[in-house]
């Protein structure tokens, strides 16, 4: 991979006094899928957050076309917020506002020359996208887990992002919401986009992504290609079984 967009280069991420994330060396190219799997807690939710430029590593760097993106200015900060956004596995909606203004931040903020009523029309095109039909004047407190997911991942969409994060973004949902959103994921990758995604479902793993990183103990402990997932049974074994480990 000569240009990745995303590059994670010999990180490592300390919390608490403990090392969560170490010595990772990881690409994404630009409009593929990867998958990041293994087993609870260890450390893929962390692995994401560092390439999104969620969390600051302790060690390395985070690149994004090629720059260190700890070296970003205000400006440049600002347009990698607005080409990547986030699914978080917690969903991480604002618990002091109402739904509808945590969709209407990122808007007022990447748009500020946006009408209200073109805020409003972009909100209830993606709530309508992502199938949520409730009330959007509550806090997310008043929604269940599932609901919560579907508005983390509209907020995701609002801004028409080139990057996607997405962590165990279909985890809560039943069968027709969550297949809702793996649709609006795999969309999102046909349109030429990249997705960087979460998940213990060995089936979504091994259809939808082009490479599945395999994180153990904080440490990538394999990286194989969809091609080989397929082709070996072995290797798929081995992938299968260190996400339900
Ligand atoms: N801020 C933090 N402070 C202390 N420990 C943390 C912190 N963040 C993560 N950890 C620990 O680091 C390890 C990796 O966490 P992480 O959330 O990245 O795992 P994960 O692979 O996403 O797990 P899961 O599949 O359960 O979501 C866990 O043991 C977790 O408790
Ligand atoms: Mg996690």
């Amino acid at each position: 991979m000569n240009n990745p967009l995303i590059e994670l280069r010999n990180v490592s991420f300390t919390a608490q006094g403990n090392r969560i994330v170490e010595g990772v060396s990881l690409k994404f190219a630009e409009g593929t899928a990867t998958a990041l799997a293994g087993p609870s807690g260890g450390g893929k939710s962390t692995v994401l957050k560092l390439a999104a430029g969620i969390l600051v590593p302790d060690r390395g760097e985070v690149r994004y076309r090629g720059q260190n993106i700890a070296a970003f200015t205000w400006g440049q900060n600002l347009d990698f917020r607005k080409e990547t956004a986030v699914v978080f596995q917690d969903s991480a909606l604002w618990a002091n506002q109402t739904l509808y203004q945590t969709l209407e931040l990122p808007l007022s903020i990447h748009y500020p020359l946006m009408s209200g009523k073109e805020r409003e029309q972009r909100i209830r095109e993606v709530v309508s996208e992502v199938g949520y039909r409730r009330d959007l004047m509550v806090r997310p407190a008043l929604l269940s887990i599932g609901e919560q997911k579907l508005i983390g991942f509209a907020r995701a969409m609002l801004c028409r992002p080139a990057v996607l994060f997405l962590d165990e973004w279909t985890e809560s949902l039943d069968d027709e919401a969550g297949g809702r959103l793996v649709s609006l994921a795999r969309r999102f990758k046909s349109e030429g986009n990249t997705l960087i995604f979460i998940s213990h479902d060995f089936d979504l793993v091994s259809n939808l992504s082009d490479c599945v990183i395999m994180i153990n103990g904080g440490k990538v402990s394999a990286n194989v290609s969809r091609e080989e997932l397929i082709r070996n049974t072995k290797v798929a074994g081995i992938i299968e079984e260190g996400m339900n480990e």
